[in-house]
C-alpha cells in the first residue's frame, strides 16, 4: 500500500540570512548544511543521485555522480535556492525552468512544495522512486519519477503531471530530468545529417546555456540523435574518468540544455522541446513526459557502454537475447527496378550462400499509382500485380522453400500525393490550410492524432501480416519530418499539441503491432539513422543506421553508434559502395549484425566464395560473440589510422578482435581487452581465405590473457583501406 510521509521543516531565518550575507558580499551563497534534511537516494549504488527536502518544504540537487552540488543561493531569490530538483517557472528561480505552465486563470507562476516520496521494487534489481510535489495555490500535482538499475548503474527519471483547475493549463515546459553538476564538464554531441549520421564533437561547457535539439516532430533525429556524453573534469575518454551517458525514449522533436549559470551549477535540462510544443492540459489528464536515461562509469565510456549495452539487450529491445538472423537484402541491389522472377533468383543465390532471412524493400505495392520510384503509390499497401503477379504469399514461400525467412519493407505513417489514399482522403495529412503543400522525398506524413488514420495505419500493417503469414521481419521505414505543422482533426486551439500526441500515438500503433505479432521481427529506420530513440527501439529488434553503407564510413559510424547500442541492434550491410574490397566490407558487416545488400548474381566466383565463408563464420563463431559478447573499443578511428575493437564472450572464453585500417600505418601491437588474465588463448585469423596478405607471426601460439594483454598483437595489414579478425579462443 502507498503510504506518503507528508514532511513538513519550517524556515530557519537564521540559516537563510546567513546565506544572504554572503552573497551581498560578492559570492554565491553556499547555504549551510541541516540537520533536519532529508535525503533522497534515487540512484544506484555507484551511480549516485541525491536529492534532499530543504527547510521551505522544497525538493533540492544534493549529489549527481561523484559531485556534491553546493546549494547556491542569489541575493533577491525570495529565499529560494539556483538548486531546485524541479524548478518551475516565475517563482523564485531565475533560470531555465524544468516546469512552466500558464495556469487556467492566466497566471504564469508556479511553485512546486515536496508532498511525500515512496520507494518501491517493480522488480529484482530496480529500485524505484516517487517523488510527489505540490503547487501550494494551484491544484497541480507532479510526481518526479525514478528508476535505478543496481547492476547497470542505469539511473531513469520522468514526471507525471495532472492538475484540477476549472480549465485546460498549457504546459510551456516540461522536462522529464534536471540534475546538477559543479565544475569542469566536457559534452560530446553525435552531430550530423542523411547518410552522415553519428558525428562526435566535444566541447567544453561555459556559462550561458548551451542546446542540443531537434525541432522536426517526426523522423527527429534527422541532424541528431536523442543521445549525448559528459566527461567530469576532462572530455571522455575511453578507459579512464567519470563519465555520464544521457539518452531521452522520446521519438519526436527533443531538446537537451545545458544551463551552466555561471554562479558554480550546470543545470542538465533534458525532454520533449517545448519549441512550438506549448501543450493545452485538460484537469484529470496525466501528462506524462518520456524517461531520460543515465547511465554512469567512473572508468570511462569503455565501461559505461559495455554496462549500457547489456542493460539494453535486457530490458530495453525486443527479445535482446535472440540471435539476429544473417540476412539478404535487395534494396542497394535492385533499387525498385525487379520482378518476381528476380527476387527468386536472389533467394537461389542467398541460399547457396547459407543467408537465413531475406528481406524486400520498397517498390512491392501501388497498382493505380505503382510504386516504380519514390514519386508516387506510398499509402496503398497492395501488392503491385505487374511486378509481383503472384503476391507477397507466394514469395514467402518460395523463400521458405529455399530454407530463408521472408520480410517486407514499410512506411505506414507516409503517403504520396500521387496514391490512392491522399486522393481518398487529402484531409489526412499533416499540412496547414492556405499554404501550398510541402513535399520531402515527394511525400507527406499522414496525421496520426487522427483516429481514422490511426486506425488505417494499424490495419494496413494487421491485413499484411494477416493475409501473408510467411512474413517474419518488418522494416518500418519514416523518410520525412514534419513542416507546416497543422492538423484537420485537432481544435484550434490544440495545433500546438500536434507533435507530441503524434509521437504518442505512433508508440501506441507501434505497441499494438509487437503485440499482436510477437514473432514478427522489426527493423526501425529512418533514411538511415532519423529515429534512433531506445523509446522506439523497445517494439524493434534492431535498426538502420544509416543509408551511407561504404564500411570506411560504417567502420567509424559503428564505433560511435557503439558507444549507445550493443552489436545485435546495428544493422550493417555489405554493399559495393565506396567500391573497397569485399573482404573488407564483410568484416565491417560481420562486426555488427550482419547482412548483404548487393546483387549476388553479380559478384565474381571469388567474391561469392569469400561471402560464403563470411557467413559461415558469422554463424558459427562470431555471431554469438559479437551480438552477446561485452565490447572493448581498443583504439579509435578518430585519432590513429585504424579502428581496432574486441567482443569477449561472457565467460571469456572466446573473443574476436576485428582490426581496420583506415589510413596507411601503425604497424605496432594491438591488444585484446577484457580476456581473462590466467587463461592460456590460442589465437587464429579469421580470414577468407582470400590471400595477399602475410601471416600474424603469432598464429596459432597458445599465449595466455596476460601476456596478450601486454604484448599484444601483430597484425600484417598496414595499408588503407584493409582488415583482419583474429579469433582468440581459451584452450584448459
Ligand atoms: C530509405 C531507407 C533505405 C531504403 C529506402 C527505400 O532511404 O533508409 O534503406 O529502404 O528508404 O525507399
Amino acid at each position: 500500500m502507498i503510504t506518503y510521509r507528508l514532511l513538513r521543516y519550517g524556515l530557519c531565518m537564521g540559516w537563510v540570512m546567513a546565506a544572504l550575507a554572503s552573497v551581498r558580499a560578492g559570492a554565491p551563497a553556499v547555504l549551510p548544511e541541516s540537520g533536519a534534511r532529508r535525503v533522497i537516494h534515487v540512484g544506484t549504488e555507484h551511480a549516485v543521485y541525491d536529492l534532499y527536502v530543504g527547510p521551505d518544504s522544497r525538493l533540492y540537487n544534493l549529489r549527481f555522480g561523484s559531485q556534491e552540488i553546493p546549494a547556491l543561493q542569489t541575493e533577491g531569490s525570495g529565499g529560494g535556492s539556483l538548486t531546485e530538483a524541479y524548478p518551475p517557472s516565475g517563482t523564485r528561480y531565475a533560470f531555465e525552468p524544468a516546469l512552466s505552465i500558464i495556469h487556467a486563470d492566466g497566471n504564469n507562476s508556479t511553485d512546486l512544495e515536496f508532498v511525500g516520496e515512496q520507494a518501491g521494487s517493480p522488480s529484482p534489481g530496480v529500485k524505484e522512486t516517487r517523488i510527489k510535489l505540490r503547487d501550494p495555490v494551484y491544484p497541480v500535482d507532479v510526481e518526479l519519477v525514478f528508476r535505478a538499475y543496481a547492476g547497470f548503474d542505469v539511473i531513469e527519471q520522468s514526471s507525471e503531471i495532472r492538475h484540477t483547475e476549472p480549465g485546460a493549463i498549457v504546459l510551456e515546459r516540461f522536462a522529464s530530468s534536471s540534475p546538477q553538476m559543479t565544475g569542469d564538464l566536457w559534452l560530446t554531441q553525435f552531430h550530423g545529417d542523411w547518410a552522415n549520421e553519428m558525428n562526435p564533437l566535444s566541447e567544453r561547457l561555459s556559462p550561458g546555456i548551451k542546446v542540443l535539439d531537434s525541432k522536426t516532430l517526426v523522423r527527429a533525429d534527422r541532424f541528431r540523435p536523442p543521445f549525448f556524453l559528459l566527461g567530469v573534469g576532462a572530455a571522455v575518454r575511453e578507459a579512464a574518468g567519470e563519465t555520464w551517458a544521457g539518452m531521452l525514449d522520446w521519438s519526436g522533436s527533443f531538446q537537451f540544455a545545458f544551463d551552466d549559470n555561471g554562479l558554480g551549477a550546470t543545470r542538465l535540462l533534458a525532454g520533449i522541446n517545448p519549441y512550438g510544443q506549448a501543450y493545452r492540459l485538460d484537469p484529470g489528464v496525466l501528462f506524462a513526459t518520456p524517461v531520460m536515461r543515465w547511465a554512469w562509469s567512473d572508468q570511462g565510456v569503455g565501461q559505461l557502454s559495455r554496462n549500457l549495452h547489456r542493460w539494453i539487450r535486457r530490458y530495453a529491445l525486443r527479445d535482446g537475447d535472440r540471435p539476429r538472423a544473417v540476412l539478404l537484402n535487395n534494396w542497394e541491389a535492385t533499387g525498385f527496378a525487379f520482378d518476381e522472377g528476380k527476387i527468386v533468383s536472389l533467394f537461389d543465390r542467398a541460399k547457396d550462400l547459407g543467408m537465413e532471412l531475406f528481406l524486400l524493400d520498397d517498390g512491392w505495392f501501388g497498382t493505380r499509382f505503382p510504386r516504380n520510384d519514390d514519386t508516387q503509390g506510398l499509402g496503398d499497401w497492395s501488392v503491385n500485380p505487374a511486378k509481383l503477379p503472384r503476391g507477397i504469399s507466394h514469395l514467402a514461400d518460395e523463400a521458405r522453400n529455399r530454407g530463408l525467412r521472408f520480410g517486407i519493407w514499410i512506411e505506414p505513417e507516409m503517403v504520396n500525393p500521387r496514391s490512392e489514399l491522399y486522393l481518398a482522403h487529402p484531409d489526412w495529412v499533416i499540412r496547414e490550410p492556405g499554404r501550398a503543400l510541402e513535399l520531402q522525398r515527394n511525400q507527406l506524413v499522414l496525421d496520426l492524432t487522427r483516429p481514422a488514420v490511426a486506425q488505417y495505419e494499424s490495419g494496413v500493417i494487421d491485413t499484411l501480416l494477416r493475409d501473408n503469414p510467411g512474413v517474419s521481419y518488418v522494416k518500418w521505414d519514416s523518410n520525412r519530418y514534419v513542416t507546416q505543422p497543422g492538423s484537420s482533426w485537432l481544435p484550434k486551439d490544440r495545433q500546438s499539441n500536434l507533435g507530441i500526441d503524434y509521437v504518442r500515438a505512433l508508440d501506441g500503433l507501434m505497441a499494438e503491432v509487437e503485440k499482436r505479432h510477437p514473432a514478427v521481427e522489426m527493423m526501425l529506420c529512418s533514411g538511415g539513422g532519423g529515429r534512433v530513440d531506445l523509446g522506439t527501439l523497445k517494439h524493434f529488434d534492431e535498426f538502420w543506421p544509416s543509408d551511407n553503407t561504404d564500411p570506411l564510413r560504417r567502420v567509424v559510424m559503428q564505433w560511435d553508434y557503439s558507444t549507445f547500442f550493443p552489436a545485435l541492434a546495428i544493422s550493417g550491410h555489405v554493399t559495393h559502395s565506396g567500391g573497397r574490397s569485399i573482404k573488407f566490407a564483410l568484416d565491417v558487416a560481420m562486426s555488427a549484425r550482419m547482412g548483404i545488400d548487393l546483387d549476388l548474381s553479380k559478384l565474381t566466383p571469388e567474391e561469392s566464395r569469400q561471402a560464403a565463408v563470411a557467413v559461415e563464420v558469422y554463424k558459427d563463431k562470431l555471431r554469438d560473440v559479437v551480438q552477446f559478447g561485452d565490447l572493448y573499443r581498443m583504439e579509435s578511428p578518430h585519432s590513429g589510422p585504424r579502428s581496432v575493437i574486441d567482443y569477449v564472450s561472457q565467460d571469456k572464453s572466446r573473443a574476436a578482435m576485428f582490426v581496420f585500417q583506415v589510413a596507411d600505418g601503425a604497424p605496432d601491437a594491438v591488444r585484446p581487452g577484457g580476456l581473462d588474465p590466467q587463461a592460456k588463448y590460442r589465437l587464429s585469423e579469421l580470414d577468407l581465405g582470400e590471400g595477399g596478405v602475410p601471416a600474424m607471426p603469432q598464429l596459432g601460439s597458445v599465449i595466455s590473457g596476460t601476456d596478450l594483454a601486454a604484448t599484444g598483437i601483430i597484425p600484417t595489414v598496414h595499408k588503407a583501406i584493409s582488415s583482419q579478425v583474429v579469433w582468440l579462443e581459451r584452450v584448459d
